[in-house]
């Protein structure tokens, strides 16, 4: 059987791969072919080469098959990234918004930021790595613009208020967020932990309007994906 690449019903840029023994996996459409970013596999069909997305490295492939109902990001979509680490997740992110979006990356690992420029954004046209703490928006105002979507994974506690303070400067009046956030229960609706409640909460006090809570499991423990939508 040929494999074949089929766009995802409702996300544009996000393909459904069917491989070789009929197994389906997303995929995002490589902007760097020949270049992969964290082992995964490339496929070429016809002129478009295909980055395998794996949903138990990545919080965000992992709502997608958990049946988000909505993806923000789309094709031109300006992003902050918050916590973009090594650029698993940013390096999809980039895919997907293409070569009219962009993506700003904040990360305070060195580290990890020396690993974001060696193997990503030196190959991509629209990716910034920013070294800088999420916890102090303001001495980035000169690097980044205003901006469609804020995602954020930075795995911390007040996790959302620094996303809000990012939003308060950065995201347009009717802008969208996503948040990686610890949830201790497995069904997150009925169940919300102690911190889980706490975040949600300061979304809502600081303008936000929640969109959707989506259970990351089985490819995430703990963890749940908020989406919600800036309304000042
Ligand atoms: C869970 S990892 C992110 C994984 C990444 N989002 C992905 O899916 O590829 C969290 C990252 O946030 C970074 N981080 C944590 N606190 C931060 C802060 N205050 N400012 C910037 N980066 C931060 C960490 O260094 C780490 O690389």
């Amino acid at each position: 059987m040929n494999i074949k690449a089929v766009p995802h019903q409702r996300f544009e840029g996000i393909y459904w791969i069917i491989l070789e023994d009929g197994t389906k996996r997303i995929a995002t459409r490589n902007l760097t072919p020949g270049r992969s970013v964290y082992g995964e596999r490339l496929i070429r069909i016809d002129e478009s080469e295909y980055r395998i997305w794996d949903p138990y490295r990545s919080k965000l492939a992992a709502a997608i098959l958990k049946g988000m109902k909505d993806l923000p990001i789309r094709g031109r979509s300006r992003v902050l990234y918050l916590g973009a680490a090594s650029g698993t997740t940013a390096s999809h992110v980039s895919d997907i918004v293409g070569e009219k979006g962009y993506v700003y990356c904040i990360e305070f690992s060195p580290r990890s930021i020396r690993d974001l420029i060696d193997n990503v954004c030196r190959f991509r046209v629209n990716m910034a790595p920013i070294l800088a703490d999420a916890r102090f928006p303001i001495k980035y105002s000169t690097l980044v613009g205003e901006v469609d979507v804020i995602y954020c994974d930075i795995a911390q506690p007040e996790q959302a208020s620094t996303l809000a303070d990012n939003a308060g400067i950065y995201l347009r009046k009717g802008g969208w967020i996503m948040l990686a956030v610890k949830a201790r229960s497995i069904d997150v609706t009925k169940e919300p932990s102690e911190i889980y409640q706490r975040e949600i909460n300061t979304l809502k006090e600081r303008g936000f309007k929640i969109a959707e809570t989506i259970n990351l499991e089985p490819y995430e423990k703990d963890h749940a994906m908020v989406i919600a939508q800036f309304e000042i």
